[in-house]
């Protein structure tokens, strides 16, 4: 690939030779229009290639599937290489020259359909791709040739991609690389009577993955690699840094290192600084979606280095999901520990949405006395009506799932734990002091799920059995519904709040829209929902102020209200929807009785206030009471 005249006909034909394959020159695939167009001296547009590039794709299928073949394509543009690449396994090859050294060539040149002219529109739309084997056309053509067998077989040696950990999701991210044809390497450490052999049984299992290799040593593992090698770890958190430590001695400057994990943001700020001081290029990618999703497509939010990003971002897209349009859910996130505190906030939600889907759940079956066959048919309403979710559907399931005849949810005990990302981004938001107050409780709840035995001896204490009595299904659904939806409005709200705080503090300059977007598919919060807002804040700041969700908030409001007073009254908590009932009300209320905070501070501390009549940077001092 490459501009006119950069030699791709002569240097294709050759390599085609030394290699043993037919050649093709795409040039011979345009429509007649094509050729007629660019004779005028009218460049081509994109609607002009596409059905070239389309005839050429399905040909280059057919030649692969004959034992391969050298094709010498301009392919400028990504989206061009895009169309071509529903292929497996094609090394681009980029001739690489000057624009003044090809002038030069392309007056030389004659019989040709493509006039010198045109070679200035060419360079305009050149984008390089960072994974092709790069050649200087400058040397003589033997010489390119030579240069590019020897890259050829580095790269035909060596993997394309590493990664480290074959835990689950490690595994799953292996696997959806290796069936997208990249060349990966998979390493496992070696403990002994734990971990043993892990690698070569993942590859042992995976046989029609024949772009897989195993390893259980980390320096024959990073020496299998291409450089700049591109390492993934795909490990538990806390062992990151002592991976590090291992991997950092065994690279060379320009080597990338990615944490795929969810390692707490700070931390891969830190990593991130510490591995640019030794030349080395460290990624935070955040990955979201479980086993199902890391092995056909997740979520990724990443963040550090750029040029890394630039590097790896082909790898990334390739085995991400894809959103409506056909985007890849994967994206640049911002620099340092960005990519992960994007995560971390996801998980908040994530953690927000599991406990209003859980409330809702034990509103139906306890409140409105619903047997749980009934509440996954009424969820699935929800779900076909508009409210789809990825973690709607998983509680459908569940609702529906039996053991022996029964409900093996009635046998699960109810301890929640949690791995910790939930807490982390509570943390954050007091740090940056974003009110989080719904995703807050979602954590705290799980925490006083989890002391049972003292519950036991309150619940004992308390009788606390609530009066339930029956509640008119077919009356509080529909106000159930509206909370559920109001809730959720609130959930996503403050996440996207704590971002968009973080990042202006931090000036990552991260797109909001381009995160919903990225959250539309793979991820546990993907939803109907996250469709909606993606397009809001394509125009707007804020969810709560967009003029599409106002009035939707307002016709919620006397329902949401109705809902969580009922269940307090019944005696059936529900810390999420009151929450964000409280945060919405909160938000929407001029006056707050917040001034009687500030003058109790001031009262006791000498602390200061501000007034409503004067302006609004003067700060005032009262001696409330003579001492
Ligand atoms: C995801 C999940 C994933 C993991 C959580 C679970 O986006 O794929 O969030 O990262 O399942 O860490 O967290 P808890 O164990 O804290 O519930």
């Amino acid at each position: 690939m490459g501009v006119a005249g950069s030699g791709k006909t002569t240097i294709g034909g050759m390599l085609a030779r030394e290699l043993d394959l037919p050649f093709y020159d795409a040039d011979d695939f345009h429509p007649p229009a094509n050729i007629a167009r660019m004779g005028q001296g009218m460049p081509l547009d994109d609607d002009d290639r596409a059905p070239w590039l389309e005839l050429l794709a399905v040909n280059i299928r057919a030649w692969e599937a004959g034992g391969g073949a050298v094709v010498a394509c301009s392919a400028l543009k990504e989206q061009y290489r895009v169309t071509l690449r529903s292929v497996r396994d094609i090394v681009w090859i980029f001739l690489d020259g000057s624009d003044s050294l090809i002038l030069e060539r392309l007056r030389w040149r004659s019989g040709h359909f493509m006039p010198a002219a045109l070679l200035d529109s060419q360079f305009a739309v050149l984008e390089i791709p960072p994974y092709a084997i790069r050649v200087d056309v400058s040397a003589r053509p033997e010489e390119i040739v030579r240069e590019i067998l020897t890259k050829l077989k580095v790269m035909h040696t060596h993997s394309e991609f590493g990664l480290i950990g074959l835990g689950v999701m490690g595994t799953s991210l292996a696997l959806n690389l290796a069936e997208k044809g990249v060349l990966v390497s998979v390493y496992n450490r070696h403990v002994a009577g734990k971990e043993e052999g892990i690698a070569a049984a993942v590859v042992g299992n995976n046989p029609e993955m024949r772009s897989l290799k195993g390893f259980d040593n980390l320096s024959d593992f990073i020496q299998s690699l291409a450089r700049p090698r591109k390492v993934m770890m795909m490990i538990y958190s806390g062992a990151v840094d002592q991976q590090l430590e291992e991997l950092v001695p065994i690279l060379e400057p320009g080597d990338i290192v990615i944490d795929g994990g969810n390692s707490h943001y700070k931390d891969t700020t830190r990593r991130s600084r510490w591995l640019a001081g030794k030349d080395l290029l460290y990624l935070g990618a955040g990955i979201s979606g479980g086993e199902e999703g890391a092995r056909k497509g997740p979520a990724i939010m990443a963040g550090g280095s750029e040029r890394a990003y630039v590097l790896v971002a082909r790898y990334l897209d390739l085995i991400a999901a894809k959103d409506q349009a056909g985007e890849p859910c994967s994206a640049y996130i911002g620099p340092e520990g960005s990519g992960h505190f994007v995560k971390m906030v996801h998980n908040g939600i994530e953690y927000a949405e599991m406990q209003l889907l859980a409330e809702t759940y034990y509103l139906m079956r306890y409140l409105l006395k619903m047997p749980p066959a009934d509440i996954a048919d009424v969820l699935a309403e929800w779900a076909s009506g508009g409210l789809d979710s990825y973690l709607l559907e998983i509680t459908i399931d569940i609702l529906r799932k039996e053991e022996d005849g029964e409900l093996l949810l009635d046998k699960i005990l109810d301890q929640a734990e949690q791995k910790g990302t939930g807490g982390s981004s509570a943390g954050a938001a007091l740090e940056y002091g974003v009110p989080y107050g719904p995703l807050s409780e979602a954590v705290m709840v799980r925490a006083l799920s989890a002391i049972r035995s003292e519950r036991l001896e309150a619940a004992r204490l308390y009788g606390a059995e609530p009066p339930y009595f029956d509640n008119e299904p077919q009356r509080w659904l529909p106000k159930l519904k509206n909370a559920y939806q109001a809730t959720r409005i609130i959930n996503h709200e403050i996440g996207f709040n704590l971002i968009r705080k973080a990042s202006s503090q931090h000036q990552w300059e991260t797109d909001l829209a381009r995160i919903a977007s990225v959250w539309t598919n793979g991820c546990i919060i993907r939803s109907a929902l996250m469709e909606d807002l993606a397009r809001i804040l394509r125009s707007e700041e804020s969810i709560l102020d967009s003029p599409s969700v106002v009035p939707e908030m307002k016709s919620r409001r006397e329902d949401f209200a109705d809902v969580v007073a009922l269940a307090l009254k019944q005696g059936l908590p529900v810390p999420v929807m009151s929450a964000a009932l409280n945060y919405f009300l909160g938000c929407i209320s001029s006056d707050s009785p917040a001034n009687l905070i500030q003058a109790q501070r001031d009262y006791f501390g000498a602390h200061t206030y501000r007034r409503k009549d004067k302006p609004a940077d003067q700060y005032y001092h009262t001696l409330w009471k003579t001492l």
